[in-house]
């Protein structure tokens, strides 16, 4: 597992690897806001600039359905997964009872528009104690964290194990089809 994985990388200096975590073997690309992806090396920020971060950009054009991706914002890994149709529907048939941290499935889908509400953008540290979850392709079962046993929906809602709470989302919007903002939910 990398040394992302446990969230203890936080001081290192950032690089694109840190910045990007393809699950799928598809490309794509992340940069922060109006800044090509070399200036951030470049810059150099401080722990402290760091620390404010910057909305990042996700070019998730090269995502199709099912697919998935990490990418790093202020220091912390996040996961970006496109639901298929099918995943949506599963997600959407849990009731109150089959979760411990009830939220509606509509709360926890974004996308560039309303018809395109398939995209799930939350923390990828686990509610419990942080470990990163392993993506399952389970539906609905979207992540499975081998710490200690939860598991989370495809929309990162816990179903069961010691995590009490769901994956958190961070503050994004879709500039456009192709390109969410993570850090801002100002288009
Ligand atoms: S850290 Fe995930 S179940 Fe404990």
């Amino acid at each position: 597992m990398s040394e992302q994985d446990n969230g203890k990388n936080d001081h290192n200096e950032p690089t694109r690897r840190d910045f990007l975590y393809l699950s799928t073997g598809m490309a794509a690309a992340v940069g922060a806001v109006g800044v090509a992806w070399p200036f951030i090396d470049q810059m150099n920020p401080d722990a402290a600039t760091r620390a404010a971060g910057e909305p990042i950009e996700v070019n998730v054009s090269s995502l199709e359905p099912g697919g998935h991706v990490i990418v790093k914002w202020r220091g912390k890994p996040y996961f970006v997964r496109y639901l298929t149709d099918d995943e949506v529907v599963a997600a959407d048939e849990l009731t109150a009872g089959d979760m411990k941290d009830y939220a509606p499935v509509d709360t926890r889908l974004g996308g560039p528009t309303d018809e395109a509400k398939k995209w799930v953008v939350v923390s990828a540290n686990c509610t419990h104690l942080g470990c990163v979850p392993q993506v399952v392709d389970s539906k609905p079962e979207g992540w499975a964290c081998a710490c200690h046993g939860s598991v989370f929906d495809t929309t990162g809602r816990i179903l069961r194990g010691p995590a009490a709470v769901n994956l958190p989302k961070p503050p994004y919007v879709f500039a456009n089809e192709t390109t969410l903002v993570i850090g801002t939910d100002q288009a």
